[in-house]
């Protein structure tokens, strides 16, 4: 029997895909592409899988399309790019690749919350374009880490190594979050969680719940010195709101790994603003995390080809 056709919505390292030599038929799509790529289409009736990346809209139209489909394989964490119910109506597993990229993730984000409470992104700037002048007491002044409080928004395996980073440099910790775990940081709802913080940083997977959880009366509740960071998704956060609350000083600064929408067109006027640090959502991207992530993708894709059960499968249901 032929190989199993397989559609990888954007191009990758062959490297990284070794373990679907001799095992699969891969049609890619188009590079940069941001959706699922039309080259594709004439592929959709015949294919058995999709190894998708996170730009890539799986929805119920394509789906319909897909009549030999036996699963969906995301390369990340998250999966608001899938319609999770419709493929567990049409029993297709869905795999993602939790795990690998906490460290990563959690890495970035104490970066970007550095580098936005120390002001780097400003002082770097001011300094190349001629601004240094003699060393300055007061000049670039930013915020002390040993006892502030951050508020983690989302105490998944991504807040949790987030909190366990924070408290090498003296944070104090609280979070938000559906379940309570184990530790000493506090459990607070999200409005007290917000009105104490000097650190906000969300770390909550995106999804009906969440989406625009962060609007103009959370921004409000924040302090004037609060520090909003996003390595979470860009639409947890309205982005209207939060430029107004950047411009108008309802919080001092963000620092956005994630945006609404991505990527964020170069007018957008947050670039603008000397307190808004963003960077172009690379949590995940160091050589090592996203090298184990296609791994973990290919083999949650050949399991799910196999008939067998993803070694990191989202909706479990298909299975009952
Ligand atoms: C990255 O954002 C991921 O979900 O893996």
């Amino acid at each position: 029997m032929s190989n199993p056709l397989v559609l990888l919505t954007h191009p990758l390292p062959q490297k990284w895909l070794s373990l679907l030599d001799n095992q699969v038929r891969l049609e890619i799509g188009e590079e940069g592409y941001a959706g699922f790529s039309p080259n594709l289409e004439k592929y959709l009736s015949e294919a058995y899988g999709i190894l998708s990346l996170l730009t890539a809209k799986i929805d119920s139209t394509l789906l319909e399309q897909m009549p030999q489909l036996r699963v969906v394989s995301n390369m990340a964490v998250g999966v608001d790019n899938i319609d999770i119910p419709a493929c567990t109506l049409r029993r297709i597993p869905v795999g993602h690749t939790p795990d690998v990229l906490t460290d990563a993730t959690a890495d970035l984000t104490l970066a970007i919350l550095l580098a936005a409470a120390r002001r780097l992104p400003e002082a770097s700037l001011d300094a190349k374009e001629g601004r240094w002048g003699t060393w300055s007491p007061t000049g670039w002044l930013g915020a002390d880490l040993r006892r502030a409080q951050l508020g983690i928004v989302g105490m998944g395996k991504i807040g949790r190594a987030v909190a366990e980073r924070a408290r090498g440099f003296g944070i104090r910790l609280a979070y938000a979050s559906p379940t309570k775990i184990e530790g000493d940081a506090a459990h607070l709802p999200l409005d007290e969680l917000l009105r104490i913080s000097d650190f906000i940083s969300l770390h909550c997977p995106l999804n009906a719940s969440t989406r625009g959880l962060i609007g103009e009366k959370e921004l409000m509740l924040m302090k004037e010195s609060a520090i909003l960071v996003n390595a979470a998704r860009g639409p947890v956060v309205d982005s209207k709101a939060l430029l107004r609350a950047l411009t108008n000083g309802w919080i001092a600064a963000a620092a956005l790994d994630v945006t609404d929408p991505e990527p964020l067109p170069p007018t957008s006027p947050l670039y603008k603003l000397k307190n808004c640090l963003i960077v172009p959502h690379i949590g995940s991207a160091t050589h090592g995390a996203r090298r184990r992530m296609a791994e973990i993708a290919c083999e949650n894709l050949l399991a799910g080809l196999a008939g067998e059960r993803l070694p990191h499968c989202v909706n479990p249901a298909v299975y009952e």
